[in-house]
């Protein structure tokens, strides 16, 4: 029997119908490759699931989380320990000033509804807004604010989430071009606001640079007016940088391309490049000196794990010491010159977007009408050529490690553009 039939023996698999599944089995991984059941070597450009970004396997990681394990692999959630001190030091040194306290969560999915719990009880208010395009993670509170129809399934789920239209420039929903555009994505956002009341909203939950809904950022002042309107109305901004954060877009956290600071950052997936489960909420002084007097009703008893804890530090140490935010910056031209010709070259690519290292390919019956080409097989395909890919509805993701040689990326690039190529419209 081989592993990936054992797995599937007593193991349930997340997002899939179990009859018929063939998952991929991972054997051993390096930096941008991983080896399959088959003994294939498989260049990633995914980074699994977006979540090993400095590495799919790093030796040094590896080996704090080892020394971490042997020493002490276990501790409560309210006690101090000495990775805990050093990992909120180190994580502190690359989120803006004054946002340098943190709550450890497990993942992303349970940031986004710890940054909901602080927002409530910072404003005593309850309504969150969200956008229609965003995940947020999948347990019943993020996938209440998630908008995208993942949630479906499971409505009614937590009251109190208003949506907003999304600053989504490609396929406008408010109708505008490109040359005519007066920001009504962002007018929108107040007008919402003001109409539900602003005294009954915590907070503004979003993601700078979107995920899996598209890889969409607004236009330069969607960020900055989002932050005005926050403090004209008292309340909180919280950027979902589940996906973003930790150098995939060339910074450290996608919303510093636009210079404004939120006042709650979630991260999680390459906190650890995916060597341990581990999430954060990144909160600002004031609400942490909220705390000082209330109490912060919440706690997860993995909290801070301390081996969980030492993969995250060992992360942001190899993405110093290999310099791979710079290398992500560095690579955005790379990408977005393979990406354009990716364009000229295929008429079912509507359009292409990136930043640093992450990118996506939107696909269209023609151009004129941009009517979704769904990305079908693709995954399956680029497998069979060596090539893990991430896609979904109409989009094809290309988000590496951020250590990827350039020769692999250009070879990984050239073969989705010749199975693009292939597809049938
Ligand atoms: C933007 C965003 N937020 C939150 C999450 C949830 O993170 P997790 O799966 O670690 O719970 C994800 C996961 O894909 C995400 O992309």
């Amino acid at each position: 029997m081989t592993g990936a039939e054992k797995s599937l023996r007593h193991t349930l698999f997340t997002w899939s119908t179990q009859g018929g599944l063939d998952p991929i089995e991972i054997v051993s991984a390096e930096r941008a490759h991983f080896t399959d059941g088959q003994g294939r070597r498989i260049l990633d450009l995914a980074s699994l699931v977006l979540n090993a970004s400095a590495a799919i396997h790093h030796p040094k990681i590896a080996e704090a989380i080892a020394k971490q394990a042997a020493t002490l692999p276990a501790a409560g959630p309210g006690m101090a320990t000495e990775i805990r001190g050093r990992y909120g030091e180190a994580l502190a040194s690359v989120v803006p000033k004054g946002l340098g306290k943190f709550l450890f969560t497990l993942g992303g999915a349970d940031a986004n509804e710890h940054a909901i719990k602080i927002a409530r009880l910072v404003t005593g208010r309850a309504k969150i807004v969200t956008r229609h395009r965003s995940y947020h993670g999948a347990t019943l509170g993020a996938l209440a604010a998630t908008g995208d129809p993942r949630r479906l399934p499971f409505e009614p789920v937590m009251p109190g989430v208003v949506r907003v239209l999304d600053p989504y420039c490609y396929r406008c929903p408010f109708g505008w071009t490109p040359e005519t555009c007066r920001r009504p994505c962002i007018d929108h956002v107040e007008e919402v606001i003001r109409a539900e009341g602003p005294e009954t909203v915590a907070a503004v939950l979003v993601e700078p640079v979107v995920g899996t809904n598209g890889a969409f950022w607004g236009p330069p002042e969607y960020l900055p007016r989002l932050r005005e309107i926050c403090n004209r109305h008292g309340i909180l901004l919280i950027f979902d940088e589940v996906l973003t954060g930790f150098g995939r877009t060339g910074r450290w956290f996608a919303f510093q391309r636009w210079g404004v600071v939120p006042d709650m950052i979630t991260m999680g997936k390459a906190i650890t490049s995916g060597h341990a489960p581990l999430g954060a909420v990144a909160v600002s002084e004031r609400i942490a000196a909220h705390f000082d007097t209330k109490p912060l009703v919440t706690g997860l008893t993995h909290s801070a794990h301390p081996v969980s804890l030492a993969a995250g530090l060992a992360t942001l140490e190899v993405m110093r010491e290999e310099g791979l935010v710079e290398r992500a910056d560095r690579l955005d031209l790379m990408l977005a010159e393979a990406l354009a010709a990716i364009a000229a070259r295929h008429e079912v690519v509507g359009d292409v977007r990136s930043l640093g290292l992450y990118g996506v390919i939107e696909l269209v019956q023609d151009r004129g009408s941009r009517e979704p080409l769904l990305s079908h097989d693709l995954g399956r395909r680029a497998l069979a050529r060596g090539i893990h890919l991430a896609t979904r509805w109409n989009y094809v993701f290309i988000a590496p490690p951020l250590a990827i040689a350039e020769d692999d990326l250009a070879h990984g690039l050239d073969t989705v553009s010749e199975l693009i190529g292939h597809l049938n419209r």
